[in-house]
């Protein structure tokens, strides 16, 4: 009886467990949608929203064999151009469920009859515009998650220089890592211990292109990540930054603690010159 019930337990806490991984592994994590309220609306019945319907059930089908496709629907004037781009470092079922609700969610969240939209999770991002993106770089509107924790702000900022000259090594890499011979184009990750006089720590760091770039704009597009995240983040510890075209993340262990607020969690957009962007902050 004992062992029936002590069983019974292990595997109540074991079905617990797998129930609560599988959740947190599913749910995808929602950044910020953008949506062009200047753009013209399109009605319900319209063929640019027919378009939009396929484009979006073709990207929703592809998630679970690619980590990026694009597609083109529809003929002028109602033509609709769409694509998604997961995460290198993530499995293809987190891609997929994340292409699944953020195509699903990219249709509400008031995009509803919005012609052009990009959502943005920390999994992934997808977008679409009657307007051609394709092969061009842009540098907003970008999404940042990043801790309150953060290194001193100085003059000379070594992190921000640290964390340059490595994006800048990782760029050389990315350019090796072409469409055609890699499972997840343009994605390269590094850990680097930093011995500075900010500290001790340990650097991770992650890069990535979309595919639809090519080296010499991917080196672009994350030189201008690395500016994004330098001016928005506030000299983090810990900070994701995404622009439509690439993907910077960052992560540092191994410094003394600071006393942060925890569970601090806030949502702040800004509207620069060139380019609207939105925050989380943890
Ligand atoms: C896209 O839609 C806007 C209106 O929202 C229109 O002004 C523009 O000409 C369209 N562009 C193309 C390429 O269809
Ligand atoms: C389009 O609709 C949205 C709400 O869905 C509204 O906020 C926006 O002002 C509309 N844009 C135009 C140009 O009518
Ligand atoms: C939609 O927009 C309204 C006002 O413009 C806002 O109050 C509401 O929170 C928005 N809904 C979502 C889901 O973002
Ligand atoms: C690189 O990006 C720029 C700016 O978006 C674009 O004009 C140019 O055509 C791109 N170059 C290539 C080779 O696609
Ligand atoms: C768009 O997707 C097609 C496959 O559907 C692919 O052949 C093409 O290279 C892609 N274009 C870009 C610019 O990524």
């Amino acid at each position: 009886m004992a062992i029936f019930i002590r069983i019974s337990a292990f595997l109540f806490y074991f079905l617990l467990v797998s129930l609560l991984s599988h959740q947190i592994m599913s749910q995808p994590q929602h950044m910020h949608t953008f949506c062009d309220k200047l753009s013209e609306n399109f009605t319900q019945t319209s063929q640019y929203k027919s378009n939009r319907d396929t484009l979006l059930s073709s990207l929703r089908d592809r998630s679970s064999l690619e980590t990026y496709y694009n597609a083109t629907v529809g003929i002028s004037p109602d033509t609709i151009h769409g694509m998604f781009l997961c995460r290198g470092d993530i499995t293809k079922t987190s891609c997929s469920n994340c292409v699944k609700t953020a195509t699903l969610e990219i249709t509400t969240n008031n995009c509803t009859n919005i012609k052009d939209a990009i959502v943005y999770y920390e999994e992934c991002m997808v977008r679409y515009s009657n307007v051609s993106f394709l092969s061009l770089v842009e540098s907003g509107p970008w999404a940042s998650r990043y801790s309150v924790a953060s290194f001193p702000d100085s003059f000379f900022n070594p992190f921000q220089r640290t964390l340059s000259d490595k994006v800048e090594q990782l760029i050389i890499l990315t350019a090796s890592k072409t469409s055609l011979s890699s499972s997840t184009p343009y994605y390269v990750k590094d850990r680097k211990q930093v011995n500075n006089f900010d500290g001790s720590y340990t650097l991770d760091t992650m890069v990535q292109c979309s595919p639809d770039l090519d080296p010499a704009n991917c080196s672009v597009c994350l030189r201008l990540a690395v500016q994004g995240v330098s001016s928005c983040c506030n000299n983090a510890r810990i900070a994701q930054f995404f622009i439509p075209k690439c993907f910077l993340k960052y992560d540092t262990s191994g410094l003394p603690t600071t006393q942060s607020p925890s569970g601090s969690f806030s949502v702040h957009a800004m509207k620069g010159k060139h380019n609207t962007g939105a925050s989380i902050i943890f």
